[in-house]
Parts: C-alpha cells; structure tokens; sequence
C-alpha cells in the first residue's frame, strides 16, 4: 500500500479507538490517510487523536469548509485509491445499504466513483449483529462486488456478552485493504 491514498471512515461504537492503531499500520505501509469520523465516532474518540496520527485535518461536518477551494464529499471521493469504514456500525452500514447520505462520511461514499473499493468491518453487539435486519442490509451491499466486508469475531464483546459482533483483528483488516487496492 506505499504512496496509496486510503481514507478511513470511523464511526460511533467502542471500537472506534482500534481505528487508531489501524491508523498506525496504514502509515507504517507507507499509505497517506485522511479520516472522516460520523459525530457518535466523535464521543469515543477525539479528533485531534487521529489529526495527530495522520497529519491531516480530520473531516466530520459536511457544511464546514476545511479546505475553501475544494468541496470535500466529492474532493475526499476522488482523492482516496480506497475506502476504508471500520469500525462500521448498525446504522451506517444500515444508511449506506439504503442509499441514505445524511452526514459528510455517508455522503463520500454515495460520491465514490464505481471502481473504487469499500472495506467494512463491522462492529456492535450481539443481538444488533444477529438483527435480520442488519444481515439484510449487509447481504444487500455484499451484491456489488466494490462492498467487501472483514466479518467481525466471536468473542467477549464491550457489552460484557459472549457473541459475534467483535470488530476484525486490525491485521486481518490491513491484509483487505491491501487486497483491495490490487
Ligand atoms: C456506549 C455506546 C456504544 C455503542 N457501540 C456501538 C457499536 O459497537 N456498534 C454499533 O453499531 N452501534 C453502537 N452504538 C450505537 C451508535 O453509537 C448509534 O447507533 C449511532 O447513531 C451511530 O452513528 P454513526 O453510524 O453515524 O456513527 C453505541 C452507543 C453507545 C452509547
């Protein structure tokens, strides 16, 4: 992944403080990253942590001009080679499976050009895992083939209960990206 663009998508659930260490690795393989995070991803983790980790300004808010010569839901969409949302939650995966583009993260990826590939690894307790609703949303983006998701683990999860719903190993998550940008 040297010298590739990667933006990584961190939205609200515990395991947005991984995406920090997914930060560490991307940068280690040489990639660049820039980092879009929902508002709920904010309350996990604070911004400037992954500003710090990327050099880069963080994106959140779709009307805030960042950079004034750029639009940034098309400008981040054609910039990155891919797309990278982990951890992903019920709900975006939810509004993305449903063509929903509410925020500044949702909005890139319905502005994503075809070619480009989208790597998500979900993550959220048990029951929300196991919601047939969740698995319909999630077997609705698994037909397009730019939809490649990094199935979570079984295992203790935040909520203290045993089940799936356990975000991917980073190095699992890493070996997908790279996969992805073949
Ligand atoms: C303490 C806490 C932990 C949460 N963890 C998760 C999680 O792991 N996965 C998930 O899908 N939602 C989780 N949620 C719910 C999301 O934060 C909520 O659905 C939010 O609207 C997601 O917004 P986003 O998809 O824009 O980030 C959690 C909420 C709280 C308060």
């Amino acid at each position: 992944m040297k010298d590739k663009k990667i933006l990584l998508c961190v939205t609200g659930g515990i395991a947005a403080y991984k995406a920090c260490s997914l930060v560490g690795y991307f940068v280690k393989n040489g990639a660049d990253v820039k980092v879009i995070m929902s508002k709920a991803a904010t309350e996990f983790v604070g911004p400037l942590t992954f500003q710090a980790l990327t050099n880069h300004a963080v994106y959140i808010d779709m009307f805030e001009i960042i950079n004034k010569e750029e639009v940034e839901h098309i400008s981040l969409a054609t910039w990155c080679d891919v797309a990278v949302i982990a951890p992903a939650t019920a709900n975006t995966i939810g509004k993305i499976a449903g063509g929903i583009a509410d925020n500044l993260l949702t909005t890139v990826i319905a502005a994503l050009p075809q070619k480009k590939k989208v790597v998500i690894a979900p993550a959220m307790n048990k029951e929300m895992w196991n919601n047939p609703i969740t698995q319909d949303n999630i077997k609705k983006l698994k037909k397009y083939s730019r939809y490649i998701f990094v199935e979570p683990r079984k295992g203790m999860l935040a909520c203290r209960v045993e089940g799936a719903g356990k975000i991917a190993d980073t190095e699992t998550i890493v070996e997908t990206v790279k996969k992805a940008l073949k």
